[in-house]
């Protein structure tokens, strides 16, 4: 890879707040015009990653850079950067052409050349005719629009978005995330966005940082993260996942066959390196790849008996929740509604069987 890919290389970035490792050693490269996301939950460290990127926190060892250039003595005002807020900060005693064009004020341009470019922006977020409104005459998903013009019109090679959306309902937040999506392809800038939304993560990146405790677990494109997490936390926090511990047994031709106890064993796919014969690891199933059946499945693929614990409807599919002896918890089955022909409540208490193809598991350390 040449040099001119990477736009940000964070290189053994740590941050302490006292005891709290809000960043802990880490290291990873963002690609030039990529929408680069920071998934995790509350706590695990995205913003100060961002506020270091900013330059509004120094870390407490490693060195960002960008564009070439050690960021460690260039204050937030000289970065390529600017940043976008979840709440709404535009200024509420100018109107919207005002705000926008006060991040052109450090340019210096003309009035001519201010106005054409404020024109542009509200072309760009879809408001065109705003120009005259007052803050408070907009709505939440408006005053978030304008907020994204004015950052862009100050021309950044990088935007840094923290948890923009948080602020909307969902159905807003949804269309700003295809607006937002449009607007990045537009104007080409690498845009790093920090979210705790896995599905506004899925939907709006092109590579998804997945964080915990100060640390990236895994970078990887949404697809990847979904389908071949690299561990239980990634696993779990991108969508429900199913997960049965057993011991790796004979592996040949790429595939694993797995002990899981009083399960008998079970077939698996691996990636690659397989784990040595008699490694604990842990089988791991989406719930829309789990059938679910009342007679005892053929013995091409893997089959578990149990008994159906609850039923939960989110109207386009239902997941049902199977209890299977010796798991912890019960297992989730995911069936479409639109071909589903039974009343799913009426399945509660019922004996059934889990079957999947040795393809759709996916092998997690233990
Ligand atoms: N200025 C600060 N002083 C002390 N602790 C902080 C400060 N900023 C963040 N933290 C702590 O660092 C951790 C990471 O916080 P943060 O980066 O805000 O997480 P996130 O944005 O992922 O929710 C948390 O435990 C938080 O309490
Ligand atoms: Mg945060």
């Amino acid at each position: 890879m040449t040099q001119g890919d990477n736009i940000i290389s964070i290189q053994s970035v740590s941050k302490h707040f006292g005891p709290v490792k809000a960043v802990d050693d880490t290291s990873f490269n963002i690609k030039r015009g990529e929408f680069f996301s920071l998934l995790g939950p509350s706590g695990c460290g995205k913003t100060t990653l961002l506020r270091i990127l900013a330059g509004f926190e120094l870390p407490t060892s490693g060195e960002v850079t960008i564009d070439g250039q050690p960021m460690s003595t260039v204050p937030p005002h000289a970065r390529p950067t600017n940043m976008v807020f979840q709440s709404y900060a535009i200024f509420p005693h100018l109107n919207v052409r005002e705000n926008i064009a006060y991040g052109l004020r450090k340019r210096r341009l003309g009035k001519a050349e201010t106005a054409r470019i404020v024109e542009q922006a509200l072309e760009l977020i879809k408001m065109p005719g705003y120009g005259e409104r007052r803050s408070d005459q907009l709505s939440g998903g408006q005053r978030q629009r304008v907020a994204l013009a004015r950052a862009l019109v100050c021309q950044p090679k990088v935007l840094l978005l923290d948890e923009p959306l948080g602020a909307l309902d969902k159905k807003l937040r949804e269309e700003m995330q295809i607006e937002l999506r449009q607007i990045q392809r537009t104007v080409g800038i690498t845009f790093v966005f920090v979210t705790h939304d896995q599905e506004e993560a899925l939907t709006l990146s092109d590579r998804i940082a997945v964080m915990s405790r100060g640390k990236v677990l895994q970078i990887d494109h949404s697809t990847r993260l979904y389908e071949a997490p690299n561990c239980r936390e990634v696993a779990e926090f991108i969508g429900t996942m199913n997960i049965l511990p057993g011991t790796i047994g004979e592996v040949s031709h790429g595939r694993a066959n797995v002990a899981a106890g009083t399960h008998g064993a079970f077939e698996a796919r691996t990636d690659g390196s397989a784990p040595r014969p008699g490694t604990p690891v842990l089988i791991a199933i989406r719930p829309e790849k789990l059938q679910m059946s009342w007679e005892r499945p053929g013995l091409s693929v893997n089959s578990l008996a149990g008994k159906v614990g609850a039923v939960a409807y989110f109207g386009d599919r239902s997941h049902f929740y199977v209890d299977v002896e010796g798991c912890e918890k019960p297992l989730a089955v995911a069936l479409q509604n639109g071909e589903r022909r039974l009343d799913g409540s009426d399945l509660v208490g019922k004996p059934v069987w889990l079957s999947w193809e040795p393809d759709s598991a996916v092998l997690l350390p233990a």
